[in-house]
């Protein structure tokens, strides 16, 4: 056999395996509404970026009659390729070979791409379409799903790991996307789960649909285990696309930074429009921060989960930055167990990855209720104040409007370690609101009063004369300066250029514990 031939063999094998499971099985998992795996790596990677590796590897089962069905590359296409020209790592599971379950060979394949991202310090992303353990291998496919967590956690602050959750993630198979830093599910077609329906129904006489237990809509807003629900394949590639641009490939290096033409020193002169100065009326703070950043670039995460408060990835002269901010338009954004995990997740990812936190502050507090405590709000809500004082990235915190009681102090206050704290001249730093205040301190003279009403109003306005305002946080320099609102987007790009060099680190430890 010549070179020639050798080279037309294994271009033949490779050819078979681009067909999978086969030409019906393909046609059926376009009739579900799926693209196979292939066609996926096409929208996401850079034209003609693809290098596949382990093409015509095998699954090497034999029970069950396996000797007798094997394909080309197994139920999982991997690789490397580029994202606007960046390295990154992926695998796609392939549903039409045995569901896109996990053989031995599948993890071995998987893990062989986890272990060069980690070498080479750049992203994975997975697609994940797969109906879970391969049931004809076993405990080894077990044990497969198992090096690929223990790589997941070791990947883990290193390089960014990115999942989009395409098909059904059932059983242990939903845990290697819940290590990663993000999840991307499809609407309608991405399905997450530890048991199915027929398990619940079985187990606690629950009767669910597929969708209600693990559609992209129930993990986005009730688990929060989704950050992102997409419509369609193709825009959820497209949007793990657009994440990346905003993250460095590893934890040794910054950001990319994406060239904007928009004026640093652009002034939003509507901004008193915006965010109304009675600080009991709401706002979408979302016109904030689209105000501020870049060309109004911002990507949130985690946008249908705890709405009382907004995260996500913006731009400011040029460079990444995350945003942390109070949503007074849900809750009053008062912080609450789902948004203390929400933002403590996310402020640490950016500490991990080198990104600075801008942090806009309007809370009127924890919310109270017994729900909130039953849940574990005292330990929930102590992840924000962990997170913001191990981070060591170029903290900014601008507070818009009220910061009162423990929330002060958690959202990015100076005394975690903050870098630089700005207020507006509506900002207001007290224990508590006005009213509350007034009914505690004055409680024996409001009950003895002739006219409590007019008693009360006094003492609620001689209250906010000497607390509804930032002097005496300023005074004391726990706010560097009060600032124009409409300056805000020049005053935080200061900042965070005086801050470019920062470099600051913890106390030595083999980690913390933090209140998980
Ligand atoms: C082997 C599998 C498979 C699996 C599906 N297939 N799941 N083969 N192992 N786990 C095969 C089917 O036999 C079928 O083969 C093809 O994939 C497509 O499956 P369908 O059932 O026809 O597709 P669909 O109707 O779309 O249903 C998809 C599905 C369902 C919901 C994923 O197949 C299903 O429920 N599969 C089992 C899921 C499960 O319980 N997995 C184990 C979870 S526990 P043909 O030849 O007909 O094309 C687990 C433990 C991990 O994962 C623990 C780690 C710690």
């Amino acid at each position: 056999m010549t070179v020639e031939d050798r080279l037309q063999e294994l271009l033949k094998l490779k050819e078979q395996a681009k067909l999978g499971g086969g030409p019906q099985r393909i046609d059926a998992q376009h009739s579900r509404g799926k693209l196979t795996a292939r066609e996926r790596l096409e929208i996401l990677l850079d034209e003609d970026s693809f290098e596949e590796m382990d093409t015509i590897m095998t699954h090497r089962s034999v029970e069950f009659g396996l000797d007798k069905q094997k394909y080309y590359g197994d139920a999982v296409v991997t690789g490397f390729g580029t994202i606007d020209g960046r390295l990154v790592y992926v695998f796609s599971q392939d549903f039409t070979v045995f569901g896109g379950s996990l053989s031995e060979a599948v993890s071995e394949k998987i893990t062989k791409v986890m272990h060069m991202a980690i070498r080479n310090g750049a992203p994975v992303v997975g697609l994940n379409d797969s109906g879970g353990a391969r049931i004809q291998e076993g405990v080894v496919s077990l044990k497969g799903y198992g090096d690929i967590f223990a790589l997941n956690v070791q990947a883990s602050g290193v390089v960014p790991q990115i999942s989009a959750v395409m098909g059904p993630c059932a059983g242990g198979a939903a845990y290697s996307p819940a290590l990663t830093d993000f999840i991307f599910m499809v609407n309608e077609t991405g399905q997450m789960y530890i048991t199915g329906p027929e398990v619940v129904k079985a187990t606690t006489g629950e009767e669910v649909t597929h969708e209600q237990l693990g559609g992209a809509m129930s993990n986005a807003t009730r688990s929060g285990v989704a950050h992102f629900a997409v419509d369609g394949e193709e825009a959820c590639l497209l949007e793990v696309r657009r994440l990346l641009s905003y993250l460095p490939a590893n934890n040794l290096e910054d950001p990319p930074a994406v060239a904007s033409s928009d004026d640093p020193r652009r002034r939003a002169e509507d901004m008193f429009e915006v965010v109304p100065e009675d600080p009991t009326r709401p706002y979408d703070v979302r016109d904030v921060i689209l105000r501020i950043a870049d060309d109004g670039d911002f990507m949130e995460v985690h946008e249908h989960y705890a709405q009382n408060v907004v995260v996500g990835f913006s731009r400011m002269a040029s460079h990444t930055v995350g945003i942390v901010a109070n949503q007074p338009l849900h809750l009053a954004g008062a912080l609450d167990i789902d948004a203390a995990r929400k933002i403590a997740r996310f402020v640490r990812f950016c500490d991990a990855f080198n990104v600075p936190i801008l942090t806009l502050v309007d809370v009127p507090g924890y919310l109270p209720g017994l729900s909130q405590e039953y849940g574990g709000i005292i330990a929930h809500g102590a992840k924000i104040i962990y997170a913001y004082t191990e981070a060591t990235v170029p903290k900014v915190t601008v507070t818009l409007r009220k910061a009162y009681g423990g929330a002060y102090v958690a959202m990015g206050s100076k005394h975690l370690r903050v870098d630089v704290n700005l207020a507006w001249p509506t900002g207001e730093f007290a224990v508590m609101g006005p009213e509350g205040a007034v009914n505690i301190i004055f409680r024996n003279q409001l009950s003895k009063a002739d006219d409590a009403v007019a008693l009360r109003a006094k003492l609620v306005k001689d209250y906010k004369d000497r607390f509804a305002s930032p002097l005496v946080a300023a005074s004391r320099g726990y706010i560097d300066d009060v600032i124009d609102p409409r300056e805000t987007r020049y005053r935080v790009i200061r900042s965070f250029e005086m801050l470019r060099n920062k470099t600051d680190s913890n106390p030595a430890k083999k980690h913390g514990t933090m209140p998980l």
